[in-house]
């Protein structure tokens, strides 16, 4: 039985609204003088970059653009970022974007610090050293990227989402400014926010960390420990603000007040699980998002209701805290009752939030099912997280009952 667990996040995080008119204060703390900006035409489009360019102006801070990101980054946009960069003088990335713009900061300030092949770097632990200083400016609430040790990316060949995960890899500063989430679209907004939810839940019921199988050599070098009691808190707290404030994020795009909520969930659910790690919903979510190619965020959503049924007999009492956090009435019920009730919460939600619940409706074939649990079966690092164990057939069983 293991009987120690780490924590490990953003060097620093700066949050608050008008957060981003600090920027060039930050950058020259950081002692960088010639930092990249990566974005996106998306980003770029909804007049954010301005406002990140704004602050350096001010300060004299010459920087690079550029724009070329893309949703789910392939290794050939890394590629065609890295020889960009190179014939630049830049000494620094500050990453403005949602989790996809990020990753791929993380991917490039890999290459520009120790050169190489992308391909070296895929899996846990690979990164020799600090990378180059990264600034991360959420404009999205989800994917924890801001806070977390990954970069995933799409190898456009093999099909095949892959990642670089490290400590390394976690920004030197997540700037959080809620006002640059303001004109996240409602439906990218309710996907990102799904996602939020997915990884507090995740993080809250995955095996505890004593519990966790990890091998000898693993003890030093793991990233993902299990639950433990302060990723619990932040799952807590990232479970009751998504349930009071995504419905309302989505529909009121201009609500700071449900915006500031949702990049508070979104860095506390990040942190949960980028310690503690992530469950089945995510490991059935990467062969479920190669064949639909739907957003992440979407298919963690339509698979999370399933994944906590197959579970609720081994988490009943975490599942019934859930339903507390989320609003939902207890008193008098087992704790399988009300575990049964934090489900249905979720379902009502995805369902408030007109996201797709059935995989029939995001392009899966019945014949596609068995692959993917099969497939999901390769996806290990996540899978022993779950708290209940699980066979290929228990995962086609999961995948039918959300076809
Ligand atoms: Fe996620």
């Amino acid at each position: 039985m293991r009987e120690q667990w780490g924590f490990s996040s953003a060097g620093e995080i700066v949050f608050g609204t008008n957060g981003v008119q600090r920027l060039g204060r930050i950058v020259s703390k950081l002692g960088c003088a010639h930092p990249m900006i990566v974005t996106d035409p998306g980003v770029q489009k909804a007049g954010l970059v301005e406002r990140v360019t704004a602050p350096l102006n001010d300060m004299s801070i010459p920087y690079h653009l550029f724009e070329y990101g893309e949703p789910e980054p392939s290794t050939q946009v890394v590629l065609q970022a890295y020889e960009w960069a190179k014939e630049r003088e830049l000494d620094g990335i500050i990453a403005v974007g949602g989790g996809s713009v990020i990753d791929l900061a993380k991917a490039v300030a890999v290459l520009l610090t120790f050169g190489g092949d992308i391909n070296d770097y895929f899996g846990e632990g690979k990164v020799p050293g600090r990378i180059l200083p990264l600034i991360a400016i959420p404009t999205t609430a989800g994917t924890g990227s801001s806070v977390s040790p990954a970069s995933v990316l799409t190898d456009l060949e093999a099909n095949l989402k892959k990642g670089i995960s490290d400590n390394k890899l976690r920004p030197t500063v997540a700037l959080v400014d809620p006002l640059m989430t303001l004109t996240c679209p409602p439906f990218l907004t309710a996907c990102t926010g799904i996602d939020v939810l997915a990884h507090a839940v995740e993080a809250y019921i995955a095996t505890p960390f004593n519990y966790l199988p990890i091998a000898p050599e693993e003890v030093d070098t793991v990233l993902y420990h299990g639950a433990f009691p302060l990723a619990d808190s932040l799952a807590r707290d990232a479970i009751a603000l998504v349930g009071g404030y995504l419905r309302l994020a989505v529909d009121q795009g201009q609500n700071v007040e449900a915006r500031t909520h949702m990049c508070m969930a979104n860095i506390m659910a990040g942190m949960a699980f980028s310690n503690a790690g992530v469950t089945a919903v995510h490991a059935m979510a990467y062969p479920l998002g190669a064949v639909s190619h739907a957003p992440h965020g979407l298919v963690n959503g339509l698979l999370l209701p399933h994944v906590l049924q197959y579970n609720l007999p081994i988490c009943t009492e975490r599942l019934a805290n859930v339903a507390v956090w989320l609003g939902e009435e207890v008193d008098g019920l087992s704790d399988r009752e009300a575990g049964q009730k934090a489900i249905d919460a979720i379902k009502q939600l995805i369902a408030d939030l007109r996201l797709p619940s059935r995989m029939r409706d995001i392009g899966v074939q019945e014949s596609d099912i068995r692959p993917m649990a099969e497939a999901t079966m390769g996806v290990t690092r996540l899978l022993r997280s779950n708290p209940r164990r699980v066979t290929a057939d228990d995962l086609e069983a999961i995948y039918r009952a959300a076809y």
